[in-house]
């Protein structure tokens, strides 16, 4: 693992110690990004006359950087920058597959980027990035404007609106701005390396009011022992609006529902038989049999936690271990339809195959 962030509190100490002599510096144990300014901003995108820009265009960047979302967070490598320290999420050339230094955990939007694979099933179609989804159009399948899932994204009037990085119609940032930079302002410079959900900066991700624990590396190196740790509830209610599968109901409300908030259409009646398949919803409490075959913590097919920590290895299944959207999925895009974490049609009852991950939780149906 590369300690990033570690490795920056662990300068930050350094230079805590050091305060007599450096006293002047403002902040430095707190910063989020850290590195030269000319890094990664630009006070006219004008030297010698030429933009600097990192895609050369004279058309400048808001907040002065050197690149919008995508042009910092796109590269030919996971990690990008001098130290390795820009995570990348749109490729330029293909992964390969997903995990394991191919893709960080959120996966890749190479499959349905318009610049790579162009395909709509493999990737949220995000503005800049991909064109309108063909099969889905703009707004997302499972939207709930009414029920408790649709309050944060609840103004949001999909219309002819396409999914962005951040904002109203985005995952990450505040929601009540429709403007990517607006929506994630402070964020960068403010990641402290708390987890509270309070401000953008100081939520898992810059996912806002989301928690959960951070790998340092985004899970470039990823083990059962080296990993996210996914923030999950035992049955949802609405005060657990701070879990993943929360994050993903923000958009796709209906797929998420139990009967804590008293609607049972969703995914019916918070106990087997489902309506749809259960989130929010712990190993531990399943009436049905298999699931405490679950012993380690999976990477292909990770569950959350109530209290998430970024080393659990060993999994005693029970009401901590918990099924997350992203136990299936991954949230940028992976290679496979559904953005699915493996190919769906590959997994066949009565055929144990490692890399389907419906069995690491259903290890009676091999
Ligand atoms: C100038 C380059 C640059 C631009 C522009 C930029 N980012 Fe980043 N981004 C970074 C760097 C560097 C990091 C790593 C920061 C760290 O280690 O905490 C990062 C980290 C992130 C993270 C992960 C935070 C975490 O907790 O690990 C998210 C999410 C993110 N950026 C989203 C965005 C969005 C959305 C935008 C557009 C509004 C954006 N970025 C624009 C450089 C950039
Ligand atoms: C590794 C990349 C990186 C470096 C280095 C960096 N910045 Fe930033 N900065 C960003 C990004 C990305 C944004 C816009 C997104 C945001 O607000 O989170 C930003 C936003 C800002 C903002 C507006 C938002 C805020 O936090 O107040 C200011 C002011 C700023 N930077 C100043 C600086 C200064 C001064 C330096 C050098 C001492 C510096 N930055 C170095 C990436 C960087
Ligand atoms: C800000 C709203 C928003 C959030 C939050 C969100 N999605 Fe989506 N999602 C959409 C939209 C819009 C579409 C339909 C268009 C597209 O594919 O981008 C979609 C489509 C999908 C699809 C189908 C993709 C396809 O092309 O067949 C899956 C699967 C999905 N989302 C899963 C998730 C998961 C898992 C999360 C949480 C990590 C999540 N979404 C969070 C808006 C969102
Ligand atoms: C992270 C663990 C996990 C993964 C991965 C997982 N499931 Fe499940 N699944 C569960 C749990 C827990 C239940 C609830 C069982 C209960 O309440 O008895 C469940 C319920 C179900 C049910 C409904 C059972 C009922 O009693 O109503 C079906 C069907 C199902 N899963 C199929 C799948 C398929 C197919 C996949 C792969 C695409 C999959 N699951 C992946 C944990 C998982
Ligand atoms: C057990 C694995 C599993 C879990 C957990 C899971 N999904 Fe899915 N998801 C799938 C599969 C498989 C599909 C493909 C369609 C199907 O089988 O219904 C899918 C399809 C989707 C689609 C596309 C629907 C369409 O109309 O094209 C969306 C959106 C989606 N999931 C969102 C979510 C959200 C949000 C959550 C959490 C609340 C979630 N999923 C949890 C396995 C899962």
């Amino acid at each position: 693992m590369f300690n990033l962030k570690k490795s920056k509190i662990i300068k930050g100490l350094v230079g805590c110690v050091a305060i007599g002599l450096v006293s002047w510096l403002p902040g430095t144990a707190s910063a989020g990004v850290s590195g030269p300014c000319s890094d990664c901003h630009t006070m006219h995108n004008s030297q010698n006359g030429a933009p600097m820009a990192f895609n050369n265009s004279t058309t400048p960047n808001r907040a002065l950087t050197r690149g919008d979302c995508i042009g910092c967070h796109s590269g030919a490598t996971a990690l990008k920058g001098s130290n390795n320290n820009i995570p990348v999420v749109i490729r330029t050339v293909d992964p390969g597959g997903q995990g394991n230094g191919l893709t960080l955990a959120g996966g890749d939007f190479y499959w349905v980027a318009t610049s790579g694979g162009a395909n709509d099933t493999c990737g949220h179609n995000v503005k800049g990035v991909a064109g309108v989804d063909s099969n889905l159009g703009y707004t997302p399948p499972g939207w709930n404007a009414t029920t408790s899932n649709g309050i944060a994204n609840g103004a949001a009037d999909w219309g002819t609106n396409q999914l962005t990085c951040a904002g109203t119609y985005g995952c990450h940032g505040s929601h009540t701005s429709t403007d990517n930079y607006a929506a994630i302002r402070g964020a960068h410079h403010g990641d402290n390396g708390t987890i509270d959900g309070l401000t953008t900066a100081t939520s898992y991700r810059f996912l806002n009011g989301i928690l959960g624990a951070e790998d340092s590396d985004w899970e470039y190196t990823v083990s059962s022992t080296d990993h996210n740790g996914y923030k999950g509830a035992n049955g949802y209610t609405t005060s657990d609006n701070n879990t993943i599968s929360y994050l993903c109901a923000e958009c796709h409300g209906n797929f998420h529902a139990s009967s804590a908030i008293s609607n049972v259409s969703y995914q019916g009646a918070g106990a087997s038989p489902w309506l749809r398949h259960p989130t929010d919803f712990s190993l531990g409490s399943a009436s049905g049999a298999g699931y405490s075959a679950y012993t380690t913590y999976n990477v292909t097919a990770p569950v959350g936690a109530i209290n998430p920590d970024t080393t659990t290895s060993v999994i005693t299944p029970n009401s901590n271990d918990i099924v997350t959207c992203i136990s299936c999925h991954r949230a940028h895009g992976t290679n496979h339809a559904d953005l699915l974490r493996w190919d769906y049609s590959a997994c066949n009852a009565g055929s144990a195959n490692a890399s389907c991950g419906c069995f690491a939780c259903h290890t009676n149906k091999d």
